[in-house]
């Protein structure tokens, strides 16, 4: 006859927490959706708006696809520019920041040290703004090509 199986109560609520734990994981990986940010991405995005002060990112739309988060080209205005840019094209099928251009917007924050948490971000442009503060420790291990 087999023995029952018996777990210490402690063992099962921990089996059970592992569970939930995977379960949870498993929908974040299914909210990265083809032609989307990731999550963690956008809220990235949320932190970095917060460290720079600005507060037009609209964060009810998908910022890869949404012209409000893009300025269109233009000689008069070659001093602004408002642009987040991501690249669709990665084999996952996910949308990932690719660059962030914001010239000219006056904002008055610190440098966002949450850019490091934005892997794919390969240049960024935030000339003709008062940003204080050191370039932080964080950005050592970005992927950042262009400053
Ligand atoms: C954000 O986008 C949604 C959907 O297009 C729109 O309804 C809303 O007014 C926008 N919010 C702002 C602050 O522009
Ligand atoms: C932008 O992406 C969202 C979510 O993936 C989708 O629902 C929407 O139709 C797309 N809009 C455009 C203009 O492609
Ligand atoms: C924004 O800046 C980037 C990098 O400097 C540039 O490639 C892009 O054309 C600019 N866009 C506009 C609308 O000025
Ligand atoms: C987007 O990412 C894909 C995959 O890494 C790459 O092959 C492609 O050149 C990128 N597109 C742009 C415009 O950088």
């Amino acid at each position: 006859m087999a023995t029952p199986l018996c777990f210490p109560k402690t063992t099962l609520s921990f089996i059970m927490l592992l569970v939930l734990l995977m379960s949870m994981g498993a929908n974040r990986v299914v909210k990265a959706q083809a032609g989307r940010l990731p999550d963690d991405e956008v809220e990235a995005l949320r932190e970095i708006a917060t460290q720079l002060g600005k507060k037009d990112w609209n964060f009810s739309v998908n910022p890869c696809n949404d012209s409000s988060w893009r300025t269109p080209y233009s000689n008069e205005r070659s001093l602004y520019n408002n642009t987040v840019n991501c690249n669709c094209s990665y084999p996952d099928g996910v949308c990932h920041v690719v660059n962030i251009f914001l010239k000219g917007h006056d904002l008055a924050g610190t440098l966002p040290p949450s850019l490091v948490k934005l892997p794919y971000l390969k240049a960024i442009d935030f000339n003709r703004n008062y940003l204080s503060g050191a370039i932080p420790r964080e950005w050592a291990s970005t992927k950042l090509e262009n400053l």
